[in-house]
C-alpha cells in the first residue's frame, strides 16, 4: 500500500534590517527598516509536526527571533482554523517577542509581518504607527558582513541603553535626536526629496550607534578597515559591545574593493537585497 504523506503547509517570513534608528526606536523615535531575502520556514501538518528551517542567521541583528515569532504566530492562526489576518499575526508576534526581549519596540515583528521597507514608530505600548513605502530612487547593491555573533542577546544591549539613559538622560537624549534627524534624511533619500548621499547616511548612522555605545571595538576596527577602502559600513539592529556586533550592512561603490576585503580577511560576505515580502503562504505541491 502507497503511504500517502500528510498535507503539508509551509509558511515563510523575512528577515530584516535596520537602515536607521536601532535603539532609539525603543523610545518613539523613528526607524526605517526593510525586509531582506533570508527567510524562515515553518512546514506542518498538525501542532504536534513541525519542522522549523532558516536561513537567517541566528542573534546576528538580521531579525530571526522576530521571523520565527511572526511564523509561529501564523501557524497558530491556521491551526485555529482562523482566517489569515495580518494584523493578528503581528500583534501576537508582538506579544513573544516581548516574552524574549523585555521592551521591544515592535519594528522587528512588524517588518517581517508586512515586508518591504517600513518607517515604524512607537507612539505608546497600544499606538504603534508605521506605513509601507516605495523607494522613488533605485538602490544601489548592498553586502552584508558578518562581524560575528554577538556575546550579548537583544535584550541585554536594550537593557545597556536604558542604564545610560537613565545615567546620562541628556547626553543619550541628544544621541537620539540626532538619530532621528539621520533617519528622516534616509527616508528623504529613499523618497527622492533630499538629495543626500547614501554613504553619508551610513556613516553618520554608524557614529551615533558608536556614540551610544553599542558597537565593540573589533567591531569598530572592521568598519574602519572598510572607510578606508573608501567604503562605508554600519551595524544594524541591537549590536553588541564585548566580543562582536552581528551583521554589518556595507556599501562601496565600487564592489570589488569590497569583495578583496572579505577574501583578505577570510570574512563572511553576501549581497543581500531589500524591500522583501512578508510573511506568506508558500504554494505547495
Ligand atoms: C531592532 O532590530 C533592534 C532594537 O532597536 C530593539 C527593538 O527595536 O526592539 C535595538
Amino acid at each position: 500500500m502507497i503511504k500517502r504523506e500528510k498535507h503539508k503547509n509551509k509558511i515563510s517570513a523575512p528577515g530584516k534590517i535596520i537602515l536607521s534608528g536601532e535603539h532609539a526606536v525603543v523610545y518613539g523615535y523613528p526607524a526605517l527598516a526593510s525586509a531582506i531575502n533570508r527567510r524562515l520556514r515553518v512546514d506542518f501538518s498538525s501542532a504536534k509536526d513541525i519542522t522549523i528551517s532558516s536561513n537567517i542567521p541566528m542573534g546576528g541583528g538580521m531579525g530571526s527571533s522576530a521571523a520565527y515569532a511572526v511564523c509561529f504566530s501564523a501557524t497558530q492562526l491556521l491551526l485555529q482554523g482562523k482566517k489569515w489576518d495580518l494584523d493578528e499575526v503581528n500583534k501576537r508576534a508582538y506579544e513573544i517577542e516581548k516574552k524574549h526581549h523585555g521592551n521591544p519596540s515592535g519594528v522587528d515583528n512588524t517588518i517581517s509581518t508586512y515586508g518591504g521597507f517600513l518607517w515604524y514608530r512607537k507612539e505608546a505600548e497600544n499606538l504603534k504607527l508605521f506605513s509601507r513605502l516605495t523607494p522613488k530612487i533605485p538602490l544601489p547593491r548592498l553586502y552584508i558582513i558578518d562581524s560575528g555573533k554577538p556575546s550579548e542577546p537583544t535584550s541585554e544591549m536594550i537593557t545597556f541603553v536604558k542604564d545610560r539613559l537613565t545615567k546620562r538622560k541628556d547626553y543619550i537624549k541628544s544621541i537620539f535626536k540626532d538619530i532621528e534627524r539621520t533617519t528622516r534624511s534616509f527616508l528623504n533619500y529613499l523618497l527622492d526629496e533630499e538629495s543626500t548621499r547614501l554613504e553619508e547616511l551610513i556613516d553618520e548612522n554608524e557614529q551615533l550607534l558608536e556614540a551610544l555605545g553599542v558597537v565593540s571595538e573589533s567591531t569598530k576596527d572592521l568598519i574602519l578597515k572598510i572607510k578606508r577602502l573608501g567604503g562605508h559600513a554600519k551595524i544594524s539592529g541591537a549590536g553588541g559591545r564585548k566580543t562582536a556586533s552581528g551583521i554589518i550592512l556595507v556599501y562601496h561603490t565600487n564592489d570589488k574593493k569590497i569583495m578583496q576585503l572579505a577574501d583578505k580577511h577570510k570574512l563572511n560576505l553576501s549581497s543581500v537585497s531589500l524591500g522583501e515580502e512578508g510573511v506568506r503562504i508558500e504554494r505547495t505541491g
